[in-house]
């Protein structure tokens, strides 16, 4: 039997993080979790606990130390933990710029030391206001004015990408960087302003289903059991380092139709209401009106295929919310 390799997941007790961790042990690996728990919830990996192959370290990814102490002992890293969702960036700009390039560099840092192969996940975000779709990895990235904080996302992963492939370039480190459009699935919360989760909660209480903007922007949702398959295929393959690939789903919705949609899938009453972006995120915003990856080069290379469709993922989670 092959020995378990030791995998390294930073932002594992998140919604992602927790998936991967669980499909790793699945698969016979030994994992370890470093999370400061500021979106990330004990409550996501309760369930892994007590597998002797599942070591769960709290701390931040900014203590360097820690880290070093932790990636040295790694056959591979994971790099997901980051500042994420819009609400999050908005209402702290400083904190989370910082936290997205400084943690990120920590790990590259120490993963570049000990020869340690690492995949970031970047975001489909860093296409920014481009709007010849579909993005492929090739587009290029337009961003609105610095004025708008929400840019500072997509920039400070755009930087995190390019500090990526300086390290692998100049240092030699193996990495893969990974563009996710849109994930969902259970645990997942909409209290970070991702929409799918929020809907459903929303529409579950009976209370308005609050659609921002005009609702015609349209986005594609990929299972968060199709991303994490295909991150672990991209790890161990060899084609796949010194790259960078789309993930997610090509099939693509408008808000508004979202918003309908989990009204009927959960038999609820609420109404849909549309509220304007500045009074949702204040009067600094600024959204992208279509986001929709192109997956050639994934598709190519790891064979990916979505095997979860949009109306299964959003049953998965509303059997995830719904009252036991
Ligand atoms: N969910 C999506 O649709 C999506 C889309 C594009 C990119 N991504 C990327 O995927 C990754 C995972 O996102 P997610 O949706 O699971 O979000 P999440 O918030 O559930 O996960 C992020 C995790 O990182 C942890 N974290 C934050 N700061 C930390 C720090 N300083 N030290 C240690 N841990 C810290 C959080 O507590 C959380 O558990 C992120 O890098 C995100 O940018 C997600």
């Amino acid at each position: 039997m092959p020995t378990a390799k030791k995998i390294l997941i930073t932002g594992g007790a998140g919604f992602i993080g927790s998936h991967l961790a669980e499909k790793l042990l699945k698969a016979g690996e030994e994992v370890f979790v470093i999370d400061d728990l500021s979106t990330g919830n004990l409550k996501n990996i309760a369930h892994l606990k007590n597998d002797k192959n599942f070591h769960f370290i709290k701390g931040t990814i900014i203590d360097a130390r820690k880290v070093e102490k932790l990636v040295k002992k790694a056959d591979q890293v994971y790099h997901l933990a980051a500042a994420v969702g819009v609400k999050r960036i908005i209402d702290k700009p400083l904190e989370s710029f910082l936290l997205n390039i400084r943690g990120t560099e920590i790990i590259l840092d120490a993963a570049a030391k000990y020869k340690v192969p690492l995949l970031f996940t970047s975001t489909s975000e860093v296409y920014g206001k481009n709007d010849k779709l579909p993005f492929s990895e090739e587009s290029d990235r337009i961003y609105g004015s610095a004025y708008h904080s929400r840019w500072g996302y997509a920039m400070s992963k755009g930087g995190d990408e390019f500090l990526s492939l300086a390290y692998y370039r100049e240092k030699g480190l193996p990495v893969v960087i990974v563009r996710l459009f849109n994930v969902i699935g259970p645990r997942q919360t909409g209290v970070y302003g991702m929409v799918a989760p929020r809907f459903i909660q929303q529409a579950l209480a009976g209370k308005p289903i609050t659609v921002y903007g005009d609702g015609y922007q349209t986005r594609c949702f990929a299972c968060v059991c199709d991303v994490t398959d295909a991150l672990i295929k991209l790890m161990s393959h060899p084609k796949a380092v010194g790259n960078i690939f789309n993930l997610g789903s090509e099939e693509e919705i408008s808000i508004k139709e979202l918003a309908q949609k989990v009204k009927r899938m959960t038999g609820s009453n609420s109404k849909i209401v549309f509220i304007p972006y500045d009074k949702a995120y204040g009067r600094d915003f600024d959204d992208m009106a279509h986001r929709r990856p192109d997956l050639s080069k994934i598709k190519k290379l790891i064979n990916y295929q979505p095997r979860v469709n949009l109306e299964q993922s959003l049953l998965k989670i509303i059997k995830y919310y719904s009252p036991r």
